[in-house]
């Protein structure tokens, strides 16, 4: 048969294939490789992956890729991300050096609502302009498929303006997108002492505002969700307002997701494992019975170093005792203006394997195939297998575990995006 592309004796081929589903547990360590394995596209797709000399005997092609010496594995997926916003908070990142902490400097009117009001003042295009560098730094730190919040808008206008920049973004640049809405990431100043009045906007009038935009976007038509965060945190919002967002997105259609045990568990875990979240991100500081709470769920696990790392911190959500107990476990940069101005998977990986002694294995199911279905979208990237988007990462490197066991340059020496050779 002739197809489109064959890329063949890789040193390995790191499938990172597996039943459906996330991997969890001791799944976690195995990654799939094939020795000497070989990949073949058409039309985007992945259509055989095996052993090199049996594909070529199999294949002609219109492109041969040889990657003689060199590893080949998924594209990382990226599922949670703040990227779409104006402006940097470089000022904070020196209060926080001199002993500021991340929940003083918000208290202090810096934090979300600073980077709200530059985004708030910003139009679409402006968004779009802004945030593009970083998407194209993502792509060639090897990721291929993101996950983009919404939550420095903050008012109707200004979340669907956000929401606009994430489709301009996604028809941009090669890295597909993900959009979820989080209006309830910070309380607008301008309800400043009045945080249920904000959630009753939000119910009211953002929400079905977001599920009208979605079901006429690009996104609903090529089945991409759209997710529902909130940020439930001391000085963000408590487990009861974090509920009513919750519940009236979810009957809304959207996929729940939230930030939860960031700084301190205020019981946003076991809420949002009760409304059958597809993910709950950063658990920092959640402990042994909500590990346990975590396991028995399906809900995906994403854990954030970059954060920890980003604000000096030493305390690491316990990702080694997650994937003890079973969960199904994700990295993330979180890339941000505050907590994590990160555009960089391996980079995770690398503290991941470090600072919550995760194997590279583990961080790399975590950052591709599990990564995958914490946005919903691992059916159709994550993995090299039958069927799945030909998002392929050829590495500077003959192993894949050198990802992680190198940090601070960058081993990823060519990205394909659904076939495409970039
Ligand atoms: O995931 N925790 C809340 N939201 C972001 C931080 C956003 C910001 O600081 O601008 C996070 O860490
Ligand atoms: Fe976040």
């Amino acid at each position: 048969m002739h197809i489109d592309l064959l890329i063949h004796s890789a040193s390995q081929v790191v499938t990172c294939a597996g039943p459906p589903g996330p991997r969890r547990g001791p799944a976690m360590a195995d990654v799939g490789a094939i020795p000497g394995g070989a990949v073949a596209v058409h039309q985007g797709t992945i259509i055989a992956v095996g052993a090199s000399d049996e594909l070529r005997a199999a294949y002609t092609a219109d492109r041969e890729i040889d990657a003689a010496g060199r590893a080949v594995c998924p594209g990382f997926v990226d599922p949670h991300t703040h990227l779409v916003y104006a402006g940097d908070r470089v000022g904070e990142f020196e209060w926080r050096i001199a002993g500021a902490s991340y929940l003083e400097i918000q208290a202090a009117g810096g934090g979300i609502v600073a980077t709200m009001r530059a985004t708030r003042a910003a139009g679409v295009e402006r968004l779009v302009a802004e945030s593009l560098p970083r998407l194209r730094q993502m792509l060639a730190l090897g990721t291929t498929t993101a996950e983009v919040k919404t939550g420095y808008g903050l008012s109707l206008d200004a979340e669907l303006r956000q929401l606009e920049a994430i489709a301009a973004l996604d028809a941009a640049q090669p890295i597909r997108l993900v959009p979820t809405f989080l209006p309830a990431h910070a309380l607008p100043p301008e309800y400043a002492g009045r945080p249920d009045a904000y959630i009753d906007l939000v119910i009211r009038e953002m929400l079905p505002a977001a599920a009208r935009w979605h079901a006429a976007s690009a996104f609903d038509g090529a089945g991409v969700p759209l997710f529902i965060d909130v940020f439930c945190e001391r000085g963000a919002f408590d487990v009861a307002q974090s509920r009513r967002v919750l519940e009236a997105g979810r009957a809304l259609d959207m996929g729940v997701k939230a930030h939860v045990d960031e700084f301190t568990a205020l019981g946003g875990l076991e809420l949002a494992l009760e409304l059958g979240a597809v993910s709950v991100d950063h658990l920092d500081v959640t402990g042994p019975a909500g590990i346990a709470l975590l396991a028995d769920s399906t809900a995906v696990a994403v854990v954030i170093p970059a954060v920890t790392f980003n604000l000096g911190g030493s305390h690491y959500a316990d990702a080694r005792a997650m994937i003890d107990a079973g969960a199904a476990v994700a990295l993330t940069t979180d890339i941000n203006p505050g907590s994590a101005p990160c555009p960089s998977m391996p980079l995770v990986m690398a503290i991941a394997c470090r600072y919550q002694r995760l194997l590279p294995a583990e961080a790399l199911l975590a950052a591709t195939v599990n990564a995958a279905h914490a946005i919903g979208v691992g059916n159709r990237v994550g993995s090299l297998e039958l069927g799945k988007a030909a998002d392929i990462l050829i590495l500077d490197a003959a192993d894949y575990r050198h990802l992680a066991y190198e940090f601070g340059g960058n081993l990823i020496s060519q990205v394909i995006k659904q076939g495409v050779i970039l």
